[in-house]
């Protein structure tokens, strides 16, 4: 048996519909995301995306992130900015992380940080984003990759419901923009 090829590239249209299958299954498995998703492909196209990546692993994508506009609604930037007093047009949100159960723990998603953490240190900006506090896999994950935890917060979603998150950033780029 040959060793798995495992790639991480931006993300292409036609990913879409197997995207859509390991987002069913990481939601049967995980309860992520805790909106639902009622419309898999409409929840991919987030609406207000800088750049989306795909992890493949021979030839099948298999997990997906998503780098995108910060709006000052955001639970994250909201922190952000009240941690910093810096503005919104400084930073950019990872969202839409998630890898196919059957394939976690070989460093796909470190990978597909890396890839949009690149992306945005050329547009000058810091990453900032929000977990579920019961998240835990990737609360560990972002724990060791050296992000730092600025708040705790309260996520409101679907008129009513609450979950307790929490607010990660990366370092501010040095040297980019
Ligand atoms: C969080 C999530 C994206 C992590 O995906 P992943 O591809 O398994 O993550 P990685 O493989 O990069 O890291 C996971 C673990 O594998 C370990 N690992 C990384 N590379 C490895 C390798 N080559 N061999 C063995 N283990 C490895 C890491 O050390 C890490 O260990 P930890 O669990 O002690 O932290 C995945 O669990 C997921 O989709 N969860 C549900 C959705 C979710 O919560 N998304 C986050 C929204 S904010």
């Amino acid at each position: 048996m040959t060793d798995a090829e495992r790639t991480v590239r931006e993300r292409e249209d036609t990913d879409l519909p197997e995207l859509a299958a390991v987002l069913r299954g990481v939601y049967a498995a995980d309860g992520y995301p805790v909106e639902g998703i009622a419309d898999p492909p409409a929840w991919l196209e987030h609406p207000h995306a800088i750049q989306h990546w795909t992890a493949v692993v021979d030839g099948t994508p298999v997990g997906q992130v998503t780098l995108a506009e910060a709006h000052p609604d955001d639970d994250a930037a909201r922190a952000w900015v009240e941690h910093t007093g810096g503005s919104v047009t400084d930073i950019a949100v990872m969202a839409r992380l998630f890898v196919d159960p059957q394939h976690r723990g070989q460093g796909l998603a470190d990978r597909l940080i890396l890839a949009l953490r690149h992306h945005a240190h050329l547009l000058g900006r810091a990453v900032v984003f929000d977990v579920m506090a019961k998240d835990t896999a990737a609360v560990r994950l972002y724990d060791r990759s050296g992000a730092e935890r600025i708040a705790e917060v309260t996520h409101r979603f679907n008129d009513g419901l609450t979950e307790p998150a929490l607010v990660y950033a990366f370092p501010e780029p040095r040297g980019a923009g």
